[in-house]
């Protein structure tokens, strides 16, 4: 462009008719300082001091309309505000510009103003871009620098679709200024859409996503830690959450713990909430959260009294002491009309009493009344004082404040984990009665299509499996310190505690000749034991700060594990700083190496192939089932499967990803937990996991060791390097053998072959609950002649961030872990 020279001459018009697809490539006019008397021409941009955001003018996909907006540098599609979102300029030359009054002004192909910030009556105003991507009009001051809070008028009190880190979501009560946030109309047009996500004021304040004038989802109120809606909000480490109520203001407000996490919050065209972080490393967005997730998360699914569960057929049941208001409906699993009484309350008796519901979101506190200075004994009391108080729960998870509910509860529903106590008010005649509503405590797998219709590569299915489980740290298990090979009777935890002199002789002072590699957490070293055996020593980066009990009881978890195809650990070594792992050495490192690498590929045949195939099942199955913990391992994928000398494979890498502490910074120990193109769709968007994500996992690794081809994320446009996708279409093509790894196709048998085929088309199906277990698996791959179900559409997982405000350009994208611990299976 330089070479172009400076805007409007003649050949840069000319060439500016010809440039139509991007919109920000000029130069700025002057760092991120705008003047009065200096106008921001269209082609000219502000940058922040730190480089981070920029502000200009841009136009969406699709349209050649010119708007002015901020991006951030690093992903310059993703407009995360807009000034004139509903008064678009068709040429490009409209101009942003500084009244000497403090407006800013917009105008157009015309010189027309079409948008302005209003008067902020200051003598000299400038109009500066922050590094946190908020325009802020101040008083030039001389030197430029900013008196924080002393902004006249800023973007951030004006939200577009999106929430970015430091801006307040809420009121000022003074001035009555209300930020909400609203979906753009299209992806081509920033103008306010249909979803609207506002906090509302009424009763216990909370926040509500509006479809139009219609509730869509109810965030819930806030309990002090996280919005009642959202239960699993803690998971996410890089965030801080803050919601503030005080006389002046009520708002809510996030940050992220450090400046270099580029993270928004946003409202897409479909009504899809979502929390997206930057990852640099593979330039894309990551979804965090995206909501409205299941069924029971859309407003009042079950009506007044009802309980919506996700887990349960129907969904809808009734609250303890209450029965369907209409029975018909309630049997076409229609539950809106909600429930009623069964016996009407009896409050000057005062035999009423309260029975608990678990795990709840909490009903609509928009007609609720809060007292935060009260516990829960005279919350409880305050209740049964009042004739027409339905409910009552803690204000705040830590038990302090109170909140009574005086009119019918509605929108209630009940979740996994991270609900919160509701004590419903009854009849004494209802107080003993059994709910038709069971508590059983299970996993929803509900995978309603999260991102924008557009990317979904699959019909949006509703799917549901159930398993009974728990999730238990590590750290829990019971642990008793013990010392130097000392080898207790009967305590088959004992695992021997090597020295770090021994380790330091057995792998030469961690020479460099010995390093085998570098997993997530650290160096791997080769060793020798005495004269004979090798062993693999894992060394944890010193930065870990895991603490020496956590790690031992890991050690202990992972001590338990004995399968002929899991690697054996053979002990550890704790001293000072130091801790290191201790595994048998696998001669022949691992699959991915062989697999993926024509020569190598040829070495192993099919024959090969299909035992490695059943010992990963056999090693699988033994976490899931039979070892006396069950075990998800939720990183299963070619690089974590060692072979033996004799080529038999041993599943690694079970659990040690726990030995990151979780606010170990995600974007850190992301890397670690290789994920890319084996995660199953669930797991991979909301962060559901269970066996049956394993599960996934496993059929990935199937279908690569048969096709010798890596499974990649998807890209948008085209299934290319989606295995899945390839092995889904071939296979209904009737050409399921055209995937068999050429180099291998004479040692081939073509019945193993297409069995395993099917049996991995199987497990990577897209509903978690049509997938099979491992034990069918093990069962499937042994009998040649079974007829086994046919596969469904297998998950493809489209991982790409969706938004309103990102432009068409396609890109391959890998997922990404929000967590690492290793979640341990209950026994039903
Ligand atoms: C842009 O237009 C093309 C062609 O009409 C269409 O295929 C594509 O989906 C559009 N992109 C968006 C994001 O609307
Ligand atoms: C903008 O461009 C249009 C057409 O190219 C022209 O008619 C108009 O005068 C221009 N306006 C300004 C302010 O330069
Ligand atoms: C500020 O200045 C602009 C441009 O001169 C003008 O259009 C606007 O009316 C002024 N606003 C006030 C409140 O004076
Ligand atoms: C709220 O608005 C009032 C009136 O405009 C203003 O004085 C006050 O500083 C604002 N409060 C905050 C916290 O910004
Ligand atoms: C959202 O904010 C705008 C501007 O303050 C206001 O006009 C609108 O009523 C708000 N909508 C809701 C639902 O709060
Ligand atoms: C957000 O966090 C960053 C550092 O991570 C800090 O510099 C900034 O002041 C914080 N913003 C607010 C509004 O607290
Ligand atoms: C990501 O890249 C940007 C721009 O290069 C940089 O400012 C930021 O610190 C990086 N973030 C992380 C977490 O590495
Ligand atoms: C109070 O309880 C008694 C006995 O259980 C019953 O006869 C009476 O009707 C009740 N009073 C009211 C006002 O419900
Ligand atoms: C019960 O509580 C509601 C809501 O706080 C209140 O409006 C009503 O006056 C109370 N009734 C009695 C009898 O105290
Ligand atoms: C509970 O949380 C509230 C609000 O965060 C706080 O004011 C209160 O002191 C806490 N109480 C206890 C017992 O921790």
């Amino acid at each position: 462009m330089e070479l172009f020279g400076k805007m409007g001459s003649l050949p840069a018009t000319l060439l500016f008719l010809f440039l139509i697809v991007s919109s920000h490539f000029s130069p700025s006019i002057g760092g991120d300082i705008l003047t009065p008397g200096q106008p921001l021409s269209d082609g000219q941009e502000l940058i922040s001091a730190g480089e981070r955001c920029a502000l200009g003018f841009f136009s969406p996909v699709n349209t050649s309309n010119r708007y002015v907006g901020i991006w951030y540098k690093v992903s310059s599609d993703t407009i995360v505000w807009v000034a004139n979102r509903q008064h678009p300029i068709s040429e490009r030359n409209g101009s942003l510009s500084i009244a000497a009054n403090g407006t800013l002004i917009i105008t157009d192909q015309n010189s027309k103003p079409i948008w302005s910030s209003g008067s902020s009556g200051l003598a000299s105003p400038v109009a500066q871009l922050l590094d946190d991507a908020n325009f802020i009009v101040k008083e030039a001051k001389g030197d430029g620098n900013i008196v924080p809070g002393s902004f006249a008028w800023q973007s951030s009190d004006h939200p577009t679709d999106t929430l970015l880190p430091g801006m307040k979501f809420g009121w000022n009560l003074t001035s009555g200024l209300n930020r909400n946030i609203t979906s753009w109309a299209s992806p081509s047009d920033p103008a306010p859409g249909p979803y609207t996500m506002f906090l509302d004021l009424h009763g216990d304040p909370q926040i509500i996503l509006l479809e139009d004038s219609n509730q869509r989802w109810r965030v819930g109120p806030w309990n002090g830690q996280r919005f009642s809606g959202i239960p699993d909000i803690m998971r996410y480490k890089v965030f801080i959450l803050d919601f503030v109520i005080n006389n002046d203001e009520v708002f809510y407000m996030y940050n992220t713990t450090s400046m270099s996490i580029i993270a928004r919050l946003t409202v897409d065209y479909t009504g899809q909430v979502q929390r997206l972080v930057w990852l640099n490393d593979s330039q894309m967005w990551s979804v965090y959260l995206s909501e409205p997730k299941d069924i029971c998360d859309y407003v009042s699914q079950c009506g007044a009294y009802g309980v919506c569960n996700p887990d349960d057929s129907p969904v809808c049941t009734c609250l303890q002491g209450f029965k369907p208001r209409s029975p018909e409906n309630w049997d076409l699993r229609e539950g809106k009309d909600g429930c009623v009484r069964m016996t009407e309350l009896d409050c000057r008796n005062g035999t009423d009493g309260f029975v608990t519901i678990e795990e709840t979101k909490l009903p609509d506190t928009s007609r609720s009344t809060v007292d935060r200075s009260i516990g829960l004994d005279e919350c409880r009391a305050s209740c049964l004082r009042n004739c027409s108080c339905t409910a009552y729960a803690s204000a705040n998870i830590n038990g302090t404040g109170c909140i009574i509910w005086t009119t019918e509860l509605t929108d209630i529903r009940v979740y996994t984990f991270g609900g919160q106590d509701l004590y419903v008010r009854l009849a004494a005649a209802d107080l003993g009665l059994e709910s038709d509503h069971s508590h059983s405590r299970t996993i929803a797998g509900i995978v309603v299509g999260s991102v924008a219709g557009i990317l979904l590569l699959s019909s949006v299915g509703i799917c549901v499996w159930m398993k009974r489980r728990r999730t238990v740290s590590l750290g829990a298990i019971p642990f008793a310190s013990h010392r130097n090979n000392e080898y207790k009777d009967g305590k088959d935890w004992d695992l021997p505690l090597f020295d770090l002199g021994t380790i330091i002789a057995a792998t030469d002072n961690f020479s460099i000749e010995n390093k085998l590699g570098k997993g997530g957490f650290g160096p791997v070293y080769k060793g020798m034991l005495g004269e004979e055996q090798e062993i693999a020593v894992k060394r944890l980066s010193k930065t870990s700060t895991q603490g020496a009990d956590e790690f031992m009881n890991e050690v202990m978890l992972i001590a338990k594990l004995q399968h002929r195809n899991l690697v054996r650990l053979l002990g550890c070594c704790t001293q000072g700083e130091e801790r290191m792992l201790v595994y048998e050495y696998m001669p022949n490192k691992s699959l991915d190496a062989f697999i993926f690498d024509k020569d190598k590929g040829v070495l192993l045949d099919w024959q090969t192939r299909f035992n490695i195939i059943e010992g990963i099942a056999q090693g699988l199955l033994y976490l899931h089932r039979d070892s006396r913990l069950r075990i998800i391992h939720r990183d299963l994928k070619a690089s974590n499967i060692l072979l033996d000398k004799d080529m038999n494979p041993k599943i690694s890498d079970f659990g040690l990803a726990r030995i990151f502490r979780e606010d170990e910074t995600a974007l850190n120990t992301r890397r670690v937990v290789g994920t890319y193109g084996y995660m199953s769709p669930e797991y991979a968007m909301d962060g559901v996991f269970s066996v049956k994500s394993d599960v996934f996992s496993f059929g990935v690794l199937v279908l690569e060791i048969i096709s010798g081809k890596k499974n990649r994320g998807i890209s948008i446009s085209e299934y290319e390097g989606n295995l899945l996708a390839h092995a889904w279409s071939l296979w209904m093509h009737g050409n399921g053998f055209e995937l068999v790894d050429k180099s291998i196709s004479n040692s081939i048998s073509m019945v193993e072959a297409l069995n395993s085929i099917k049996v991995g088309l199987l497990c990577v199906q897209e509903c978690p609950k049509d997938r099979p277990t491992m034990s069918s698996v093990v069962l499937m791959l042994s009998s040649k002649n079974a007829s086994l179900t046919d596969p469904k559409h297998p998950g493809f997982f489209p991982t790409r961030a969706s938004s309103t405000t990102e432009s068409s350009k396609s890109k391959t994208n890998s997922a990404s872990i929000n967590e690492l611990s290793v979640t341990i299976v209950e026994g039903r």
